[in-house]
């Protein structure tokens, strides 16, 4: 199928209480696991590239490795582009075939981030590409983006309310607690707020660090609201985990194609629980 954007698959995942799996991919091995992963539990699902991947690989080779992945598949995929500071690099994506991207200028001054938000989903509307943008501080590290735990502030209610009147994203990162990269302690998650943001923007939440979380905290989100759940350090871990284990078990065979494969199984296997537990399998 071609590639979707996530407007209508995240409407449906809103309107049947799911969220669909949003999954930073690597390589094409990692693409591969996804996709396949998303096959076997006829799950739609939104293959996500850090721009870091995207500058390391170039656009070409990632809409090359997607295109050809999605396009024998008959679940329903989105390629989104995650945090993004970088308006040249965001029209680069959407120039070469990205159908969603987000625009985090979270960092900004909040009327700054208000207009870089609205000029990107002018760039992407026309192209029938979806946008998603953030509001707050995420904890953690998440490509170039660096927040210190004393930086991290939680959405504001009544700017998130402005933000989306104004912005209209297809998608909407409040900050709500949740941290980018591996939970040092408990997270304390602003179910409140979430619930409030999303029952007044009526927009789609994404929920950002999800890597970590308890599945009573996913559940919980996605009751609230959240129709995208976003998972990356998981696939870091898995692959180099699914590589290095397989070496270390096999030291002598220095078959590449096995080990490959090994990293594939061990990749797909947390895809198909994160599907699972975000209740989109069977949805595509
Ligand atoms: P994790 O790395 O904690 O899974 O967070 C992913 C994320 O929110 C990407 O934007």
């Amino acid at each position: 199928m071609p590639l979707e954007n996530i407007k209508a698959m995240l409407e449906r995942a809103s309107n049947s209480g799911y969220a669909v799996g949003a999954f930073n991919i690597l390589d094409y091995n990692s693409t591969k696991a996804v996709i396949r992963a998303a096959e076997d539990l006829s799950a739609p699902v939104i293959i996500q590239t850090s721009a870091k991947t995207v500058i390391f690989w170039g656009c070409p080779a990632i809409i090359s490795w997607v295109k050809e992945l999605a396009g024998t598949s008959k679940v329903p995929i989105a390629l989104h582009l995650d945090h993004c500071k970088d308006l040249q690099l965001i029209a680069d994506c959407i120039n070469a075939g990205w159908s969603s991207v987000m625009i985090d200028a979270s960092s900004k001054p909040f009327e700054e981030n208000l207009a870089a938000s609205k000029r990107v989903v002018e760039m992407a509307r026309p192209k029938d590409v979806t946008v998603e943008a953030e509001l707050g501080a995420i904890v953690g590290v998440e490509d170039d983006i660096h927040v210190k735990e004393q930086d991290a502030h939680l959405a504001d209610l009544e700017q998130a309310i402005k933000f989306c009147a104004e912005v209209r994203p297809d998608c909407f990162a409040p900050a709500i607690g949740t941290a980018h990269g591996v939970y040092k302690g408990v997270p304390k998650i602003a179910y409140d707020l979430l619930e409030e943001v999303a029952g007044k923007t009526a927009i789609p939440i994404a929920l950002h660090g999800g890597t970590g979380l308890a599945d009573e905290v996913f559940k919980r989100c996605i009751s609230l609201g959240c129709a995208k759940v976003n998972i990356s350090t998981q696939l870091k871990y898995a692959f180099i985990d699914g590589f290095v284990a397989y070496h270390n078990a096999h030291d002598t065979e220095y078959n590449p194609l096995k080990v490959i494969d090994a990293q594939f199984n061990e990749l797909k296997m947390g895809i198909v629980e994160n599907i699972n537990l975000f209740g989109s399998a069977g949805k595509a």
